[in-house]
Parts: structure tokens; C-alpha cells; sequence
């Protein structure tokens, strides 16, 4: 076998970031990258099973695979799918030789030992087994100004529609010394930005009790060099005043917390195993909307959960114009195996799905054009995240992790990475689009 290696990633940011460690563990084993499935020897399949028979489409796409086996290729399937169907995968893809999850990623040098020896099915499936977590010096990190690290694995709230606790195994954090020295790592490097994941990020609970997850923030936001620290994704359960006093308190600390609600329905909510109300989520609200800072709200919604009548849609709404969000991720409801919500009764129809899913989207819409309208006039800072060169603009995110789009009237555009002043001229129900300011 060749050691070069093709991967593709699908899923969450935690998945994406999972491919960073993969890519750097696997570059550290002596293997190099390659652009084009044609020219590895081995091809990776970071997989994500969150939604939709993902299931299926990874199949399909395994069996397209299938005409490369016989150039000597190997195959690995890993992430969510992976541990999701376990060895299953082998006989329905017997050219496969790799399956693992991402709870057993710490074991992928020994791994591709065996592989290289020739051994033919290896697993990696630890499920809910372990209490460790992926942690490598190795990151193959793909952009140079914002970098990923995750605090906390896995997730122990088993809602009732969701497989992340079954792919992604116990919720388990890391110790805050070894966050703030890759923090520290990444801020001598040049980073400026710096996003902590979780599957519940807030849910971080310190196994050497040195810090709450306020103070790890707090402590991220103070490493010199550091100006953006965000965190996603944060759970309702878990949410506590003390992360909007870090806000205030620490400039470095973005504008912004992406609590995902789901529905606004107390009754949908418990048949989610949520574990909250509608009023115990508002509270919550009212603590980010009385910060000093103004801090952007964005949510995840399911609709069509079963059992979800037409009244339990109209309290999403009112909730989603209530909280008045700056964005909104909203899904239709996908059974997944293994989950509770799988044998549950009283199934919405797939019609009915999307037709609440668009009165949902069209009401969002109206809120997000009156939010984004009062930053007209506004001076923010943005860190730049690219050029729009037909359109001779510069591509920028504020703290709000709001896109801009801006002009200068300087001769050379501003750098990935570099941080602009921009006054806003016209806004849009999903972005902004300024002017820099002559420097
Ligand atoms: N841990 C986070 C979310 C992780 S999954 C939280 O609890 O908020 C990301 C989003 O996918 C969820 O917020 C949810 O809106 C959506 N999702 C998860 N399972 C789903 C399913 N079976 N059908 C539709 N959407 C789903
Ligand atoms: Fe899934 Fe719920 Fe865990 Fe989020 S908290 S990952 S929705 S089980
Ligand atoms: Fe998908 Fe797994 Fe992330 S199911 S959303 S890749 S945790």
C-alpha cells in the first residue's frame, strides 16, 4: 500500500476538526496527502449520521468506490456512520478494511500498523466504553488565523430523536491545562481566533476541577494574542449566568451564543427529553439579553417531531419571533436508528413537514431583516475570511458572526485574517454589506 491518503468529511464542526487530528496523526505515521482519490493508497471516509438516511448515502457512495478496489486501494470508513453500523459495514462494503468511531481515534497509529501488516477487518468501536479523549499535537489545521479545539467529547443527554450519544460515546472533557497550553500553542503560532467545540460545549466539566467553563472561556479570551474566542454548542441544560457575565467581562469573548432551542412547545419538548420548558429556556434568554454586550442569539429547531400538532407550531413561532434570533438552523425531523423517537406514534407526513418547516423559515425571515436592518450605519470590526474578486469585495465576519461584505478604496484588499474597521451601508436578512474605513 502507498502511503498517500485521500479524506472527505462530512457533519458537524466537531467532525471537520476530528479530520484535522486525522489528517496530522496520520501525516505524523509517515502518510501524505493527496487531492485525488485516483493517486491514494488509502481513502478515508469521516462520515456524519445525524440526519436523513445517512446511512444509505454512505453505502452508495462506498460502492462507488468499490471499481478502485482493485488498483490495491484501501479503504477506511470513520466518524458517526462508522460506529453507527459498526461491522455491518464489512458486508455490505467488503473492500473496507477500516471501520472506526471517533471514541477510538486515539488509536489510529496502532491501527495503521495492523493495516499496513495487511490485516484485514479492524475495528475501532468503542461506543460508550471510554472516558478518554482525542487529544494529538498532531493538527493538520486548515486555516491559519482561526483554530478548533475541542473541549468535550461525546454527549450523555440521549434526546429523544438524536444518535450523537450512540456514535460519539460518553460525554468527557478535558483537563483546562491541557485546553489553555493548546490555546497557548496556537496563539504563538499567529492564530487570533480560537473556537472551542462540544457536542455541549457548556457542558464541560473540568476532570481536574480547575475551572468552570466560564473561566476556561475567560481564560482562553485572556492569552495574549487571542482577539475572538467563540464556543459552539452550547446546551440549555447546561447554560449558566455565569457565561454571560464572562461575555461582559471579557472582551476577547464574542457576541454571540448559538443555544439551540429545538421547539418552543413545552409538550414537544418533553417528548424530546429535552429536559426543559419553554419558560426555563426564555430565562435564559433574558440573561444573554441582559448583558451590557449585545450579544447575537441563534438557534437549531426540529420541526415535525411526532406527535407535533399545529398549536405546538404556532408556540415555535411565537418563540422564535420572542427570542428574535439572528439566525435560525432549522430541520425537518429524521428518524434515525437506534434513537427512542424511532417507534415512537403519531408520525407528521413528510408534506406536512415541509410546509411547516417553510412557515417557520418565512417568519424567521421577516425577524432576521428587521435584525440585520439595525446595523445600519454601524462601525464593526471585521476579521477578514476572503475576496470576492469579481465583485472587487472583501469577505468579512463580525463578532456577531455575522458575514460582511465590504468594499476599501485602498489599493491592496486587506489579508485573510486581518482585522477591518467597516461602516455598514445596506443590509440583507442574511448578511451586510460596507464600506472600510480609511485607515
Ligand atoms: N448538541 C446540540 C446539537 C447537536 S446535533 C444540542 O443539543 O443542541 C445538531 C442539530 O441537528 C440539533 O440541534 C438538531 O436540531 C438537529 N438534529 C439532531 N437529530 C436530528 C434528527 N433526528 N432529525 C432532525 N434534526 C436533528
Ligand atoms: Fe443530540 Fe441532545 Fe446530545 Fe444534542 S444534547 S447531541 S441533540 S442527544
Ligand atoms: Fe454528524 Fe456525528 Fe456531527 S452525526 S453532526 S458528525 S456528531
Amino acid at each position: 500500500m502507498s502511503k498517500t491518503f485521500y479524506i472527505e468529511t462530512f457533519g458537524c464542526q466537531m467532525n471537520a476538526h476530528d479530520s484535522e487530528k486525522v489528517i496530522g496523526t496520520l501525516e505524523h505515521e509517515g502518510y501524505s496527502r493527496v487531492q485525488d482519490e485516483a493517486d491514494a493508497g488509502l481513502i478515508l471516509y469521516n462520515t456524519c449520521s445525524i440526519r436523513d438516511k445517512a446511512e444509505q448515502k454512505v453505502f452508495h457512495r462506498l460502492n462507488e468506490y468499490k471499481k478502485l478496489q482493485g488498483e490495491g486501494k484501501k479503504f477506511a470508513v470513520i466518524g458517526c456512520v462508522a460506529q453507527q453500523e459498526g461491522e455491518k459495514i464489512f458486508d455490505k462494503a467488503p473492500y473496507v478494511s477500516l471501520v472506526s468511531g471517533s471514541a477510538s481515534y486515539r488509536n489510529l497509529p496502532q491501527m495503521l500498523a495492523r493495516l499496513e501488516a495487511g490485516e484485514q477487518r479492524i475495528t475501532g468501536l468503542d461506543d460508550r466504553q471510554t472516558d478518554e479523549t482525542f487529544e494529538t499535537p498532531f493538527v493538520a489545521r486548515t486555516n491559519p488565523h482561526r483554530g478548533y479545539i475541542t473541549i468535550i467529547e461525546g454527549c450523555d443527554k440521549f434526546c429523544a430523536y438524536c444518535v450523537v450519544p450512540y456514535t460519539r460515546g460518553k460525554e468527557r472533557s478535558r483537563t483546562a491545562n491541557s485546553v489553555l497550553d493548546e490555546a497557548i500553542r496556537m496563539a504563538d503560532a499567529g492564530f487570533t481566533e480560537i473556537q472551542l467545540l462540544g457536542q455541549n460545549v457548556n457542558s464541560y466539566h473540568d476532570p481536574s476541577a480547575k475551572m468552570t467553563f466560564a473561566e476556561l472561556l475567560a481564560a482562553v479570551g485572556s492569552i495574549p494574542g487571542i482577539r475572538r474566542v467563540r464556543f459552539t454548542t452550547s446546551h440549555p441544560r447546561d447554560f449558566t449566568k455565569d457565561i454571560v457575565d464572562a461575555i461582559d467581562a471579557v472582551p476577547t469573548l464574542c457576541d454571540h451564543v448559538h443555544l439551540p432551542v429545538q421547539s418552543g412547545s413545552t409538550n414537544v419538548l418533553r417528548a424530546m427529553a429535552r429536559e426543559y420548558t419553554r419558560d426555563w429556556y426564555l430565562e435564559r434568554i433574558s440573561w444573554i439579553k441582559a448583558a451590557k454586550r449585545n450579544i447575537s442569539i441563534t438557534s437549531d429547531i426540529i420541526v415535525g417531531f411526532p406527535g407535533e400538532t399545529e398549536e405546538d407550531l404556532e408556540q415555535t413561532a411565537t418563540l422564535l419571533e420572542e427570542v428574535g434570533y439572528d439566525a435560525i438552523f432549522a430541520f425537518k425531523y429524521s428518524p434515525r436508528p437506534n434513537t427512542p423517537a424511532i417507534n415512537m406514534a403519531d408520525s407528521i407526513p413528510e408534506e406536512v413537514k415541509v410546509k411547516r418547516l417553510q412557515i417557520l423559515l418565512d417568519r424567521q425571515r421577516e425577524t432576521q431583516r428587521l435584525n440585520y436592518e439595525r446595523h445600519l450605519g454601524e462601525v464593526m470590526e471585521l476579521m477578514v475570511e476572503g475576496h470576492n474578486r469579481q465583485r472587487n469585495q472583501v469577505i468579512g465576519r463580525s463578532t456577531q458572526n455575522k458575514t460582511v461584505n465590504f468594499t476599501t478604496t485602498q489599493p491592496i484588499l486587506p489579508a485573510t485574517g486581518s482585522y477591518v474597521s467597516v461602516r455598514i451601508t445596506q443590509t440583507f436578512p442574511n448578511s451586510l454589506l460596507g464600506e472600510a474605513l480609511a485607515s
